[in-house]
């Protein structure tokens, strides 16, 4: 692992990096504090919605600061960037302290999760101002220390999440370029509410529920069918490992100690009408994250009809659409 030379004492970098949807999820933590999961994941990188993060590091600084979409942070958001900032500093061995200001493209609120993107763009800020020279693969540990999906949004395109087992082998690396396979991600927003609990805690929960050692019994072979049907482009099989997987995470999610009921009406209605129109034809599925949210993945050939088939719902406030993006990277100042 490459790391702080001691040389420089302060710096500037602004990064941008693209949120991610799992095809296969990541649900419980073997180590919390480092963020490894129990089983490895599948995703795709979102265009159109990403984090944008400027980060200016010193050693003259005197605190960590937080400007969240232009407004100064200082409750959870502020706290959690800088139990992130601690153990970066603790584990990679420097000074010094982060002035980061960062802003996501997607609407506020919008019930899309910006962790994944923002935790991806600051990592990635991160090792440019202090120079810590991290490869892909480093980086994608770096990101992961602030929300494991982040790990995910350092690498570009089609991605897994290797589980690992400690800090240096728990990375994510893309497994098919952006244009490998002309997948449409378009998401029905139901709710634009904050979620009561958010995937930190509730990653916490996840071991409470008895069904979590039944998801975990045969993740491999899930994680394998839907990688293999992702590289071969086979949508059919590529639709029922995902829908099956999201299930599968949903069930333990309402079945922990204290439950956690992410689905909505709305949400079920829409789950309910893709498995419809897949039955006539349309090749789509559905997948959903920590939230009411329905992401329905879909070829590009359907997307149009999947769009103006979701706006006609009730309980669609709105439709977001997203296609396969690339990898997080520096942008200019
Ligand atoms: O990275 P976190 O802690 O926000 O957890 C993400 C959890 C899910 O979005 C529900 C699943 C996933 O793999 O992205």
């Amino acid at each position: 692992m490459e790391g702080y030379d001691g040389m420089q004492h302060s710096g500037t970098a602004h990064a941008r990096a693209f949120s991610n949807i799992a095809f296969i999820k990541y649900w419980g933590n073997q180590d919390h504090r480092l963020r490894l999961p129990v089983s490895s994941s599948v995703s795709m990188n979102l265009s159109g919605l990403y984090s944008d993060t400027v980060v200016e590091w010193g050693t003259h600084l005197e605190q960590d600061t937080l400007v969240l979409n232009g407004k100064v942070a200082t409750s959870e958001a502020l706290k959690r960037i800088v139990t992130y900032l601690d153990l970066v500093r603790e584990l990679y061995k420097f000074d010094g302290y982060f002035a980061v200001s960062s802003s996501n493209t997607f609407p506020t609120g919008a019930g899309i999760a910006s962790s994944a993107s923002g935790f991806a763009a600051l990592a990635f800020a991160i090792n440019q101002s202090v120079g810590l020279q991290l490869s892909e693969r480093e980086l994608s540990t770096l990101a992961r220390l602030g929300s494991g999906s982040a790990s995910r949004s350092i690498p570009g395109g089609f991605v897994q999440w290797h589980q690992g087992n400690d800090h240096a082998s728990s990375y994510a690396e893309t497994i098919a370029p952006m244009d490998h396979w002309d997948l449409v991600d378009v998401i029905a927003i139901i709710s634009k509410g904050h979620k009561a609990v958010g995937s930190t805690e509730g990653h916490g929960l996840a071991a409470t529920s008895v069904l979590q050692e039944g998801r975990l019994k045969d993740v491999d072979v899930r994680f394998h069918r839907c990688k293999q049907s992702l590289l071969s482009r086979d949508f059919d099989a590529f639709a029922e490992v995902v829908e099956y997987d999201s299930n599968l995470m949903h069930a333990v999610m309402m079945t922990s100690s204290p439950p956690l009921f992410y689905w909505q009406p709305g949400s079920v209605h829409v789950m309910q009408q893709v498995r419809q129109w897949r039955t006539e034809g349309l090749e789509v599925c559905f997948t959903l994250d920590a939230g009411p949210n329905v992401h329905c993945i879909c070829l590009s050939a359907a997307a149009p009809q999947v769009q103006s088939r979701l706006r006609e719902l009730e309980g669609v406030m709105d439709v977001l659409v997203a296609t396969p993006a690339g990898a997080a990277y520096s942008v200019e100042l």
